[in-house]
């Protein structure tokens, strides 16, 4: 069954307790947690002190996607509060650097992928990734839409992993709904982040469910 990782980006921050409880009800498998600095993403939104207090708050995984320049200076204070700790290829970090350690700091590690990346520059660093996240919007805002060529490089990267019998989880990211959701299922996607659509819906838990149905 497919895991679902909700992205908090465009809920109500001062309602995000309750949120929360209510994904925690509809049986969401991770929280979805986007830091952005200004500079790599031409937007800003939160960090440590945000998740910490989320952390304090929730048993779910804490699932945190780094959307900031030179991620490997900040890797400790972030590795903290995570349990899955994402970085962007594009970055400017050492990459396997970087994945090693976030591991070494006891969190899961996760790279990252713009839609301008191929996802074969990736696959020498799988063996280091516990999970793989493709972005199939531009890094920065809620509510885009889904850019179909997310689809070729999940199932590129699916092929790679299965091939190798690697353990990595694929993740998508941007713009999943009730029509993009099985599209990325099928190519391959383990696990769905979904902002917008989640936190739009009356009824957050049934529509939890739909996805999870599917
Ligand atoms: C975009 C973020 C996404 C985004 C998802 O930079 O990484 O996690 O908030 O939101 P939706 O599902 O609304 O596209
Ligand atoms: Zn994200």
């Amino acid at each position: 069954m497919v895991k679902i990782s909700p992205s908090v980006l465009t809920a109500d921050f001062l309602e995000l307790s309750e949120s929360i409880k209510r994904l925690e009800e509809a049986g969401v498998d991770m929280l979805h947690l986007d830091v952005m600095d200004g500079i790599f993403v031409p937007n800003i939104s939160f960090g440590v002190p945000v998740i910490s207090s989320i952390k304090k708050h929730t048993a779910l995984p804490c699932d945190v996607h780094l959307m900031i320049d030179k991620p490997h200076r900040y890797l400790k204070e972030f590795a903290a509060v995570s349990d899955y700790l994402g970085f962007h290829y594009e970055a400017g970090s050492d990459v396997a650097e970087t994945l090693k350690e976030i591991r070494n700091l006891g969190c899961k590690s996760c790279l990252t992928i713009k839609p301008c990346t191929a996802p074969e520059e990736i696959f020498e660093y799988l063996p280091l990734c516990d999970m793989v996240l493709v972005m199939s919007v531009e890094p920065g805002f809620g509510g885009q839409k889904f850019m179909p060529e997310a689809l070729g490089k999940l199932s590129a990267l699916k092929k790679e992993i299965v091939d190798r019998k690697l353990n990595v989880l694929l993740e998508v990211d941007g713009g999943i709904n009730a029509e993009t959701a099985p599209l990325a299922i099928k190519a391959g996607a383990d696990v769905l982040v979904a902002g917008n659509y989640i936190f739009s819906a009356d009824d957050m838990g049934a529509r939890v469910k739909e996805i999870k149905a599917l």
